[in-house]
């Protein structure tokens, strides 16, 4: 695996979910595997799990890691080809992704979507240039239109539940601010790989992207995605038709208790960071397997990084 930006890069994505697992099982099973090899995570945006987790994974596979808010520590780049650079962007990307590769055998980077610019965005314009001038593997920790290793990570804990063909509700959550549509996308396109059953919910104008709905049936009635749904999947995402905006009062689209009734005893889940009684009911949250995912991405990002060093 050269790089790691959808299930599309996955040759097969079940027997990474089981290698994921095996790892969860015997965590330092592979530790001399990553000896003398460095991952360098290089974050444009905010994080907690992503950072943490895959930090520890490349503990665990015995790699050195270096970490580098490059927004905050680095010089501001430029993504742009041909210019002159006489403004404040001090280096180019071609430099700095070459410079880092030389310092690292695998590059992380976290690139989130502008949502100013829907072509843009969905061009994958900035993790795309990481790809083209990094000398070694490149494994997205989020970007503008997925986030694969959450996408992994959800796999393998519905994997984990054991049902063989479980059915899943995806439902849009209310949120203060537009979010990108990342997460939403890059689950519907893994789930949807896995051949599971899939109904996504939300409000009339805030459909995902045609690409991401191959697979998925949709309605903008919450209870009728809700209804005998083994898993719950909240998430808030800002419109793809009116690019980047936010319905207005859509607080009804709340995950309640009184919701989660119609479910065949679902479990709840979301990717966090999330707002308490907006996305969804404290007690829904206190009953949920948000934590089981966030301690997945170890093991998601143990599996990518495995793959990468064993094959590169
Ligand atoms: N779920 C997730 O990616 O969390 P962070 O943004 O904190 O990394």
């Amino acid at each position: 695996m050269k790089q790691f930006t959808s299930v599309h890069d996955v040759a097969d994505p079940k027997k990474l979910v089981e290698s994921a697992l095996e790892l969860k099982a015997s965590p330092y099973a592979h530790k001399a595997l990553g000896k003398n090899k460095t991952v360098c995570l290089i974050f444009l945006n905010p994080s907690l799990r992503t950072r943490l987790s895959t930090q520890k994974a490349a503990m665990n596979l015995g790699m050195e890691v270096m970490v580098f808010d490059i927004n905050e520590d680095g010089w501001k780049l430029e993504f742009e080809d041909g210019v002159v650079m006489n403004g404040d962007k001090a280096e180019h990307v071609k430099e700095a992704v070459r410079v880092v590769s030389l310092y690292c055998d695998i590059i992380g980077v976290r690139t989130f979507a502008g949502l100013q610019n829907r072509e843009e965005d969905y061009a994958e314009r900035i993790l795309n240039q990481f790809i083209q001038h990094s000398s070694v593997p490149v494994v997205s920790l989020e970007s503008a239109i997925r986030h694969p290793l959450q996408s992994l990570a959800d796999m393998i804990t519905i994997y984990e539940s054991g049902i063989v063909r479980p059915k899943i509700a995806v439902t849009w959550a209310p949120h203060v601010k537009p979010l990108p549509q990342a997460v939403g996308n890059s689950f519907l396109e893994w789930a949807a790989a896995f051949g599971w059953d899939i109904t996504l919910a939300n409000p009339k104008g805030y459909n995902p992207a045609p690409e991401f709905l191959r697979g998925v049936k949709v309605t903008h009635e919450q209870a009728e995605a809700l209804d005998g749904a083994d898993f719950v999947y909240a998430k808030s995402w800002s419109s793809y038709d009116r690019y980047g905006k936010l319905p207005g009062d859509n607080a009804d689209w709340t995950v309640t208790q009184e919701k989660m009734s119609l479910t065949n005893n679902g479990k709840f889940m979301h990717c966090l960071p999330l707002r308490r009684n907006l996305v969804a009911s404290d007690s829904v949250v206190d009953n949920s397997i948000v934590l089981k995912q966030a301690e997945n991405r170890i093991f998601a990002a143990q599996s990518v990084m495995k793959e990468m060093l064993e094959n590169n």
